[in-house]
């Protein structure tokens, strides 16, 4: 069964307090459950881990070498400035999907680069909280595609 790492960045931990309009009404434990059914229905096993602080995403990435399969993460605001959390991501070389519940690339024009996008598989943005549900199961047919 692989195993998947959900990360989420600064200021995930207030979705469905902020910003409704861009970021809807769903809290983040809200998503969290939906994914984990949706990781049951697909045979994926999810951990879970928010942080406000780069240091703690970037621990995390480096602890899930050897133990998980793959990562989505949503960044937050780190996608745009995060050189260290690109860097962690080349050094484990696992497969992580990135994720953005906004349509980036329609905001501020300094939200349209991604520090992280290079060295991912892919970016899922602007479909809200379904945007993870896309992101984990692009990234288990990735991984099913890569052991095939
Ligand atoms: C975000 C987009 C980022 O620009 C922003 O800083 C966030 C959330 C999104 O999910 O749309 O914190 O990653």
């Amino acid at each position: 069964m692989p195993s998947i790492l959900v990360l989420n960045g600064p200021n995930l931990n207030m979705l469905g307090v902020r910003e409704p309009g861009v970021y809807g009404t769903a809290s983040l434990a809200d998503i969290e459950r939906n994914l984990r059914e949706a990781g049951a229905r697909a045979g994926a096993s999810l951990s879970f881990y928010q942080s406000n602080h780069e240091g703690g995403l970037l621990d995390q990435i480096h602890a899930a070498y050897g133990v998980h399969d793959g990562i989505v993460i949503n960044p937050g605001a780190y996608t745009h400035t995060s050189i260290a959390l690109r860097d962690g991501i080349a050094a484990v070389g696992l497969p992580v999907v990135e994720v953005h519940l906004s349509n980036i690339h329609k905001r501020e024009s300094f939200r349209h680069t991604s520090m992280l996008a290079p060295v991912c598989v892919g970016q899922i943005a602007g479909f809200g909280a379904y945007g993870y549900e896309l992101g984990l199961l692009a990234l288990l047919r990735h991984l099913q595609a890569e052991r095939a």
